[in-house]
């Protein structure tokens, strides 16, 4: 583990990839906070083992007032935050001539807007307190093309975009900002994938296999330990399916 003793928000831990990385970062000694919308049996069960140093709260990524009353919270009960990861997202399995106004406002707003204010209310207390890490989940949708994925693909890129202008306006004040971007695994996201897709993914993925929760939280901890000097950039975690 290279992340240790650290105040951490993840947005979207309630399950998938989300409660993985919570899991693992508590499991490693760090207090780590949480919001989704709604509250999820592994949610009590984190509190029961983890006391005080796990937070949860019911949220909407959009709420602008919830995420900074939420990311002040986290400071006061944690005495301070030392790293994000903007995990929250939905997914689009849709062309985008059948897709409707309202789901691309939905999606355009939980993956661009919801991040966007998270990271916004972080630097505020980052820049104050010396410094921080931020580590948005973006995916290799954001820089390859995949039919059915346009607008989830356009948000992932503008998270790309945003962390590079980003890492150019608060990296003076001790604050890196990286991007890891996974090609697909399974969740409740990537359930909406054929297994027959699946297996073409696989077969054209050189290592093999898809990237499972494990294999993308060992990137991210290296990512928000503080350690690493890298900053500005987009790490795939995808098998090499990019390559
Ligand atoms: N699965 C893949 O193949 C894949 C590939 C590349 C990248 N990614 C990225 O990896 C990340 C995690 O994906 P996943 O597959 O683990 O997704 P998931 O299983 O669908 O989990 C998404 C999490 O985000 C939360 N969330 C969604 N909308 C929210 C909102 N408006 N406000 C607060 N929380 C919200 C969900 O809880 P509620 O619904 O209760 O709010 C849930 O906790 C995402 O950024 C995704 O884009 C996924």
């Amino acid at each position: 583990m290279h992340t240790q003793n650290q105040s951490i928000i993840v947005s979207g831990g309630s399950r998938g990839l989300g409660l993985h990385l919570v899991s693992r970062l508590l499991e490693a000694g760090n207090k780590v906070a949480t919001f989704a919308r709604s509250h999820t049996a592994a949610m009590d069960d984190l509190s029961a083992k983890y006391g005080d140093a796990f937070y949860f709260t019911p949220l909407d990524a959009v709420d602008a007032p919830g995420v900074t009353a939420f990311v002040m919270e986290v400071s006061d009960r944690f005495g301070g935050l030392d790293s994000v990861v903007n995990n929250a997202a939905i997914g689009q399995d849709q062309l985008l001539m059948h897709t409707d106004v309202e789901t691309i406002q939905r999606i355009t707003n939980i993956n661009i807007v919801g991040p966007t204010l998270l990271t916004r209310a972080a630097i505020k207390h980052m820049m104050l307190s010396g410094g921080g890490n931020i580590c948005n989940i973006s995916s290799i949708c954001g820089s390859r093309g995949y039919a059915g994925l346009s607008v989830y693909a356009g948000s992932k890129g503008y998270l790309d975009a945003m962390m590079r202008a980003l890492a150019r306006e608060v990296g003076e004040a001790g604050i890196f900002i990286n991007n890891v971007a996974p090609g697909f695994f399974e969740s409740e996201m990537s359930s909406v994938l054929r297994p027959e897709q699946l297996d073409t993914i696989k077969r054209r993925t050189p290592s093999g296999s898809l990237s499972n929760d494990e294999n993308i939280f060992k990137v991210v901890d290296l990512v928000i330990s503080g350690t690493t000097n890298m900053q500005g950039q987009v790490v795939f975690v995808d098998g090499g399916i990019t390559s």
